[in-house]
């Protein structure tokens, strides 16, 4: 890669939420007034998660999605300028903006996510056109809102087209909808969650990367897909199947969004120029490290 071709930035595009995490020594009884060991609150979302790591490990990067404007919040704004993620240009609504209820259980290692968004708008591709493409070298997205989304990928395509430019598209399929799946019909890279797997009834990290290919018009992407401890399968574009052990810590101390952290790492290895493998191998290992302390600071 040319070195301004590296210079260039990597855009996430998605939601950015405001998680208040509670750390308790195990999952509450219903109607029990308890305490918890401690607590923080941290910006959160999975794109604006995947903009924490990245610049973590030192890319380049910036996040794309509805912000909120509300005085109360501007916390998650000032979080975003003091680690260098540009959100130049998100546009801005004077609603709260969504939150997540995090229960982290010490006992089993759990996090359950409570999620509030009472109608947040989400970014529509009249927002997405408006950004000047000649800024980026990959744009990933947070899978969600297929026909808005879909057109979103389409206008990078066109893009590289016109301007014989090679930004690389990745779509991370988490959320536990079949419609999504769509979304991995015109990228590079796929990175397929276990829930939406499941939900599907795939029962195993190497059944789920050969349905997914089954069931998409795209025999070229890469489907990465995260099995939790069992770690992770890849298919390749050649339709070359690996699996990748996952490297948890000895400790595991917040597995809130470890996941998270696997795409953004992955992305920064790929971006760089390593392998698939030796991306997939690396992400591995900063999730597993992620999980050793809380939030991302320890990371990089
Ligand atoms: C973690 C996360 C949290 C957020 C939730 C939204 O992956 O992005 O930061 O609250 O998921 O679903």
């Amino acid at each position: 890669m040319s070195e301004s071709e590296d210079d260039k930035l990597i855009l996430c595009v998605g939601m950015c939420v405001l998680d208040i995490i509670h750390v308790c020594e195990q999952y509450p009884q219903e109607d029990t007034d308890k305490r918890c060991l401690r607590g923080h609150w941290q910006r959160g979302g999975n794109a604006s998660n995947n903009c924490t790591v990245l610049r973590q490990l030192g890319s380049n990067c910036e996040f794309l999605g509805v912000i909120s404007a509300a005085k109360s919040f501007q916390y998650i704004n000032d979080d975003c300028r003091e680690r260098g993620i540009s959100n130049a240009n998100c546009p801005q609504v004077e609603k709260n903006p969504p939150f997540s209820s995090v229960i982290l259980n010490l006992e089993t290692h759990s996090r359950t996510i409570i999620h509030c968004n009472d109608n947040f708008p989400i970014l529509r591709y009249d927002d997405f056109k408006r950004v000047n493409l000649d800024k980026y070298k990959w744009i990933h997205f947070e899978g969600r809102n297929p026909d808005e989304t879909t057109r979103m990928i389409e206008r990078i395509i066109d893009y590289n087209r016109e301007t014989k430019s090679s930004i690389k598209i990745s779509m991370e399929l988490e959320k536990m909808k079949e419609e999504l799946l769509v979304l991995a019909n015109a990228v590079d890279y796929v990175f397929l969650g276990k829930d939406i797997s499941m939900h599907l009834g795939w029962k195993k990290a190497k059944e789920a990367v050969h349905q997914l290919r089954n069931r998409i018009d795209n025999k070229r992407c890469i489907i990465i897909c995260t099995w939790g401890a069992e770690g992770c399968t890849i298919l390749d574009e050649k339709d070359h199947f690996e699996h990748v052990p996952a490297y948890p810590p000895e400790k595991i101390v917040d597995t809130l969004g470890a996941g998270d952290t696997f795409c953004a790492a992955v992305i920064h290895f790929l971006s760089k120029g390593r392998t698939v493998r030796d991306s997939v191998e690396l992400g591995n290992k900063v999730a597993g490290f992620k999980l050793s302390a809380f939030g991302y600071d320890h990371i990089g």
